[in-house]
């Protein structure tokens, strides 16, 4: 807990950990469990171990839940290459790795005016310094919590200096954590300055999404 806080917490479900053959049910449930956005984790086998959804799955996402904001995070070697079919797909939020092999700035300015709100990523072991130079051109801040690639991973908590860090360096950002976030992490990841909350393994394996959105939101409060 962290006392008074101004933002309130947004949490976010994770496709990744969805039924697979039911998607369009599984982006309805998110979106009637009161869920805050859809992450869609975009993999290419390169940047990471993994291969998951393209553009196609934003789109449908956009189709079945209008309302419900697509949170695109995109885990590709040359993210630059695909922003404009993410943002054509309906995309709301595209975040970019600082470690993507591309003119990061370049890709920040570039989601911007494609009308899309501008995320900067961060694995684990990347120092908060790299994201400094950047926070003048990103509506959000993701700080991974986990190495990306796969769900169902144990939340590294050497990665709540790096929160702390920027934090203090982006007092107003939003500041998102994503990977092994459970009721037993979130707590944690918000003292430190998370102010949204990815989850996958512990929504999409809930039996009552609703309820685990509302104890996530209330445990980061
Ligand atoms: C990992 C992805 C995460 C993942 C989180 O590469 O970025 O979004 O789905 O899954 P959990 O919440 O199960 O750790
Ligand atoms: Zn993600």
């Amino acid at each position: 807990m962290t006392g008074d806080r101004a933002v309130k917490p947004a949490v976010l479900p994770s496709l990744l950990a969805a039924d697979q053959g039911r998607l369009a049910d599984e982006i309805r449930r998110a979106a009637d469990a009161g869920a805050d956005e859809l992450h869609v984790d975009v993999m290419d086998g390169v940047f990471v171990p993994n291969l998951s959804f393209g553009p196609a799955v934003v789109e449908l996402a956009a189709r079945v839940a209008p309302d419900l904001p697509r949170n695109v995070h995109l885990m590709l070697a040359h993210p630059d290459r695909r922003l404009e079919a993410f943002a054509r797909a309906g995309a709301t939020t595209v975040l970019v790795h600082v470690e993507s092999s591309c003119f990061v700035e370049g890709a920040l300015r570039r989601i911007r005016a494609l009308g899309c709100r501008a995320g900067l990523v961060l694995n684990p072991l990347t120092p908060a310094a790299a994201a400094l130079p950047y926070l003048p051109l990103v509506d959000e801040i993701l700080q991974m919590t986990v190495f990306p690639g796969f769900g169902g991973q144990p939340f590294m908590r050497e990665t709540l200096p790096n929160l702390r860090a920027l934090r203090a360096a982006a007092p107003a950002l939003p500041l998102m954590v994503d990977g092994g976030v459970t009721r037993a992490t979130a707590a944690g990841a918000a003292a430190a300055g998370a102010t949204k909350f990815v989850a996958g393994s512990a929504l999409y394996g809930a039996a009552d999404m609703a309820a685990e959105i509302a104890a996530l939101r209330e445990l980061a409060s």
